[in-house]
């Protein structure tokens, strides 16, 4: 039996050997990084260095980093997916020698010190060229001199890497697969394929090139980089020879202990046989999250609300196997033992990982029965429509309605991707553009009704906030400027981590407009411009051009903020005494917020 540690202890003894040093892992929670909720790649807490920062422990490193990826969560269940997951990084920061790292990468898979796997077992790809990089000629040639029998091109789809976000340093990759042996499910069968023939273990990604602005084309790094990450998890799985990653280790260990436990058995159908291991991934990275020393609990938005959506999904998956939730405590205590080994922080929150996790399985368990209940409902009465339909010759589709699935969510505590995952089953689909239009037109409702309590101030006044809150009034000049004059805020949220702001505009805006933006931002923050505060009655506010709500009554008196002849608005702050604290403005992420309305986020760095 062939352990994780194991693999870790060849992991390092290998890259150690060719001049690469460790580095710890950072937490599963970004630091100073707004992009992303979670941590989803070893190269993430290395950003800075991939972007030209020199890295204290040089410029060859690797590690081991949890991460947490969620685009694939509905593949969890199947043999091969998690969404929580160790993965084992090394990098050349300012160097990007391709035929070493594939070299590498052929030696640690194929030597019979390291992993010992056949080269005929090994698929891998490269990126086939588009109008931003070649062909990548070179690691193809590099993987045929080592051997590699089916070495395949692809398109972008497949073999470019780069953040969530779109943002930040990125490339083109090349990915090595397992093949299982399994027959071709196609003439065109490839990696790319999920028939489960490949399963994709290890990427070197070639980090040559940057995205500054989301949407605009990919520019050439002028030191680029090489950026690699191998699955821990199902390494292990292959080197013993296991059909999936739940067959192994301590994904094993918790499958027999609720094999013991529920009434349906791991092995009685496909059904139970994905519950089990959605309990088992779910639970895992709820201890991994709660487990983080930042201290993220289940709650609606962000991080929270993916910590919920896993529990909250593993108590629905137990009640398909019948299995009492009470044996969770237990299944986090299997869990911690094993990873606070390797993760202090994990250790030393297990009372609080336990604590959170049984409050939320308590709220959510109170209502699932009746939530249920309601489900059932809501299909009868869609069934009973289409009897009735049918009797005019009219047809009607197995469509929930997005207000059916907000009340579900509203009430009854269902995130809509449970909800989702129920109607499947029963064949039926869910209106997601409708289920997102009844959580707006909620939202809208809800802020309405808490209009006034903040006033343009800022609920946070850390000193992060309120930098970001100077940038806020200066993007909001910017827009004006550069987009229309009749750009109003229609809402703002600010956290330590960014800006997010709303407002009237009938267009995405274009990338030379974003641009424009975020240079008369960092304009003025290299002007070193002052911030200045005033009180003014709110007829001399008015008088005096600054933009606000005009709320208040005669005689008032209002705060104003100004900044320079840029900006001029009633605010009840905190601000930044200058611009210059500011230091660099980037957008992130330009979208659509409802009908009419724009949203920005923006993060200073
Ligand atoms: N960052 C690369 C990946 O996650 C290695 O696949």
């Amino acid at each position: 039996m062939i352990t994780d540690k194991d693999i870790k202890e060849k992991w390092f003894s290998f890259f150690n050997d060719h001049g690469f040093v460790r580095i710890d892992s950072s937490s599963i929670v970004p630091e100073n990084d707004a992009t992303v909720l979670f941590t989803t790649a070893g190269m993430h807490p290395l950003v800075p260095y991939l972007l030209g920062a020199k890295h204290p422990a040089g410029n060859r490193i690797c590690d081991v980093q949890r991460c947490i990826r969620t685009n694939d969560i509905d593949s969890v269940g199947d043999a091969w997916h998690l969404t929580c997951f160790e993965m084992l990084g090394n990098w050349f920061l300012g160097d990007c020698p391709k035929e070493e790292m594939i070299a590498l990468s052929y030696e640690f898979l194929t030597n019979p010190k390291y992993l010992g796997l056949n080269k005929d077992q090994l698929a891998t790809t490269v990126f086939e060229g588009d109008e931003t990089a070649p062909k990548d000629e070179v690691a193809h040639d590099a993987w045929k001199k080592c051997g590699i029998k089916e070495v395949f091109y692809q398109n972008k789809d497949e073999n470019w890497w780069a953040l969530g976000g779109g943002v930040g340093p990125c490339g083109p990759d090349s990915e090595m697969f397992l093949d299982t042996g399994k027959p071709k499910c196609c003439e065109s069968c490839s990696p790319a394929c999920d028939c489960g023939k490949y399963v994709e273990i290890w990427n070197d990604v070639f980090m040559q090139y940057k995205v500054d602005i989301a949407g605009e084309q990919a520019k050439l790094l002028e030191r680029p980089n090489i950026d690699t990450g191998l699955g821990l998890e199902r390494v292990v799985a292959i080197l013993n020879g296991a059909k999936s990653v739940y067959d192994t280790g301590i994904f094993k260990k918790v499958i027999d202990f609720i094999r013991e436990h529920a009434e349906i058995k791991y092995e009685d159908n496909e059904s139970a046989t994905r519950s089990y291991r959605i309990i088992t991934d779910h639970l895992r990275a709820s201890v991994f999250v709660l487990g983080d020393k930042h201290g993220v609990v289940p709650s609606n938005v962000g991080q929270g609300y993916i910590l919920r959506r896993f529990i909250r999904r593993a108590v629905n998956h137990a009640r398909n196997i019948k299995l009492d939730t009470k044996y969770f405590s237990d299944i986090v205590d299997i869990f911690v033992d094993k990873h606070g080994e390797d993760y202090s922080d994990i250790q030393n929150n297990r009372e609080f990982i336990k604590t959170e996790l049984v409050k939320e399985v308590e709220k959510f368990s109170k209502a699932l029965e009746d939530g249920h209940k309601e489900f059932e409902k809501v299909i009868s009465g869609i069934e009973k429509h289409k009897q009735f339909a049918a009797q005019n010759g009219e047809v009607v589709e197995n469509i929930i309605s997005g207000k059916a699935a907000f009340r579900l969510f509203d009430t009854f505590g269902f995130p809509f991707e449970i909800t989702r995952e129920l109607a499947l089953e029963r064949g039926y689909t869910v209106d997601e553009e409708g289920y997102k239009k009844a959580f707006e037109e909620h939202q809208e409702k809800s802020r309405t009704a808490s209009a006034g309590a903040f006033k343009g101030g800022l609920a946070d006044s850390s000193y992060e906030s309120t930098k970001l809150h100077t940038a806020t009034h200066l993007m909001q000049a910017g827009l004006q400027k550069y987009v229309s004059a009749d750009i109003r805020q229609k809402g703002s949220n600010i956290t330590p981590e960014r800006l997010r702001f709303d407002f009237n505009c009938d267009h995405k805006l274009t990338p030379e407009e974003l641009k424009n933006v975020e240079d008369f931002v960092n304009d003025a923050i290299k002007a070193e411009i002052p911030v200045t505060v005033e009180t003014l009655t709110v007829e001399q506010a008015k008088a005096s051009g600054a933009l606000g709500v005009f709320d208040s009554k005669y005689g008032d008196k209002v705060t104003v903020y100004t900044i320079g002849n840029l900006s001029k608005e009633i605010c009840g702050g905190p601000h930044a005494k200058n611009t210059k604290e500011l230091h660099h403005f980037k957008i992130i992420k330009e979208e659509s917020s409802s009908s009419g309305i724009r949203r920005i986020k923006a993060v200073l760095d």
